[in-house]
C-alpha cells in the first residue's frame, strides 16, 4: 500500500502546483490586461525618436487616429485643442499626442502638416507597423484597414478614445471624441 501512497502524494502535489501555477499566471495576465498604457518607441512629427519617458512630468492626452480620417479624428483632435485652450497657461502641463494608426501614409512629414491644423503643442507620432501595433496594444486600441466598396483609397476603422495619462505615465481618465471640450478641460484640471 505504501508503495502506491508515496507516488500518489507526489501526483496530487504536482497537480496542485500545476493548477495553482496556472491560476497565478492567468491572474497576472488578467491584471495586466486591465492596465492601459506602457512603454513605446515611436518617431515624432519632427522625425525624432521618442519614448514614453520623453513625456514624463507632463500629463499625456493621447489619441490614436490618422490624418485621412474623414470626421471622427478631426472631431476628437478639435475637442482636445479646445480643452487645452480653456486651460490657459496650465495647458503647458499637458502633452497632447496623436499616434497614427496609418503609418503607411502618415509619415513624420505628413503628421507635421496635420498637427499644425489643430494645436501648436500637438505631437504627431508615427513608426514602423510593428511599433504602432505595439503602442496600440499597450493602449488597448483596435484598428483595421477597410476599403470602401469600389475605392482604391482605404479608411482605417479604429477605437476612438482620448486617454489622460498621469505624469508617471499611469492611466487616469478617458474621454471620447464626442466629449465636450468643457468636460475634457474639467477632467484634466483635476490632475493639474
Ligand atoms: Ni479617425
Amino acid at each position: 500500500m505504501r508503495k502506491f501512497l508515496i507516488p500518489a502524494v507526489f501526483v496530487i502535489v504536482a497537480i496542485i502546483i500545476a493548477v495553482g501555477g496556472r491560476y497565478v499566471i492567468l491572474g497576472g495576465h488578467d491584471s495586466a490586461a486591465a492596465a492601459i498604457g506602457g512603454p513605446f518607441t515611436l518617431t515624432n512629427h519632427k522625425g525624432e525618436e521618442v519614448t514614453e519617458q520623453d513625456f514624463r512630468g507632463k500629463l499625456m492626452l493621447i489619441y490614436f487616429g490618422y490624418t485621412y480620417c474623414p470626421d471622427v479624428c478631426p472631431t476628437g483632435l478639435a475637442a482636445m485643442s479646445s480643452a487645452l485652450q480653456m486651460l490657459g497657461p496650465d495647458a503647458d502641463q499637458v502633452a497632447p499626442i496623436l499616434v497614427t494608426v496609418d503609418p503607411e501614409r502618415d509619415t513624420a512629414q505628413a503628421l507635421a502638416t496635420y498637427v499644425g491644423h489643430f494645436h501648436p503643442s500637438l505631437v504627431g507620432l508615427t513608426g514602423s507597423p510593428e511599433q504602432i501595433a505595439a503602442a496600440a496594444k499597450a493602449f488597448k486600441v483596435f484598428y483595421r484597414k477597410a476599403n470602401p466598396e469600389g475605392s482604391s483609397e482605404y479608411l482605417v476603422d479604429h477605437s476612438s478614445v482620448v486617454y489622460l495619462m498621469g505624469r508617471d505615465g499611469a492611466f487616469l481618465l478617458h474621454f471620447s471624441h464626442q466629449t465636450d471640450p468643457e468636460a475634457m478641460a474639467a477632467g484634466i484640471k483635476k490632475f493639474l
